[in-house]
């Protein structure tokens, strides 16, 4: 039985490996490891820890013939063929729950960077701008008391909408399925997806990367948006059309995004989102707190542990 462990990760996370158990790790923290090194490692894997740069699809399985389970370092399984997975009996771990409040917290911080026009603010002191006080200088758009619509209403979704509730905000959700839970725990409401984008004054998208949620967001539910919106995306770039992001927020409609997510990551620097007064970006740092990263890197080996040691992994997929 034999581990590998596609990025090195905090001794942290390390500490529940036996003695006993031969394992491997590719040694650079912030350089993934190349495609062919990666198929070379996985050969004699019985379990391969992984994060979103890699793709397990049906090669990488191929190149792995004594492989068990995927375990991933994200909550996010959009780089891992699921079905092949399932056809080859491999099982599959995510990393839910123990990033959920930190990534709910970092929406929160580019829905209100966003409407409180915060990075634009610091770019004008830094270029000298800051001229005369005037009655609506930098003026912003109100968070508190506003509708808050959450696309994707799973834990994270969950946990920004609770956050909400602090603001004095009116609550609404859009979900594949309605959830009694949620609406019992937040207060919030079930809109349609049209619906929601209408009524809302922010949105924040916590949808996963599906068949189903790929581009689920384009031209036309955008232009349903009010023109005083703020737009979050803290879940994937490709739940929405990028192309018609920017042409929206070049007209002010939505009025202002934050996004932590792109379709390519990294996004490159003239990426025309990037050049727009209204957008704040972040390099998809949703869950990057010290202490969940940790916590993050811990469970996906302790997923790996726990399937070699013959357990049930702790937070399969599916
Ligand atoms: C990060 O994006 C994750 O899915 O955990």
């Amino acid at each position: 039985m034999s581990l590998y462990i596609t990025r090195r990760l905090p001794d942290a996370a390390l500490r529940n490996i036996p003695a006993d158990l031969t394992w491997r790790m590719w040694p650079e923290a912030g350089v993934p490891i190349p495609r062919a090194e990666l198929l070379g490692a996985a050969a004699d894997a019985t379990a391969l820890v992984t994060l979103v740069s890699e793709r397990v699809d049906a090669d990488l399985l191929a190149a792995a013939p004594a492989l068990r389970v995927v375990a991933n370092m994200a909550v996010g399984v959009d780089n891992i063929d699921l079905a092949a997975c399932r056809a080859r009996g491999v099982l599959v771990t995510n990393t839910p729950d123990v990033l959920t409040e930190t990534t709910a917290d970092l929406a929160w911080a580019l829905l209100l960077a966003a409407a409180r026009r915060v990075v634009e603010g610091q770019k004008l002191i830094e270029a000298g701008g800051w001229g005369a006080w005037h009655p609506l200088f930098m003026t912003g758009q109100d968070v508190h008391s506003a509708t808050l619509g959450v696309i994707g209403a799973g834990r994270i979704g969950g946990a920004v909408l609770r956050r909400g509730a602090g603001f004095g905000m009116r609550l609404v959700y859009h979900n594949r399925r309605r959830s009694p839970e949620l609406e019992a725990a937040t207060g919030a409401a079930y809109r349609s997806l049209n619906e929601l984008m209408a009524e809302s004054d922010h949105i924040v998208v916590c949808a996963p990367l599906t068949a189903e949620t790929r581009g689920l967001i384009g031209a036309r539910e955008l232009a349903l948006m009010k023109p005083t919106a703020v737009f979050v995306n803290v879940a994937r770039g490709p739940v929405v059309d990028e192309d018609a992001l920017v042409a929206a927020l070049r007209v002010g409609r939505p009025w202002a995004a934050g996004l932590d997510v792109f379709v390519r990551e990294p996004i490159a620097p003239d990426h025309p989102l990037l050049g727009l007064p209204n957008v704040v970006a972040t390099p998809h740092v949703g869950s990057a707190s010290v202490q969940t990263r940790v916590a993050m890197a811990r469970l996906a080996v302790d997923n790996a542990l726990a399937v070699l040691r013959g357990d049930g992994p702790l937070t399969p997929v599916g």
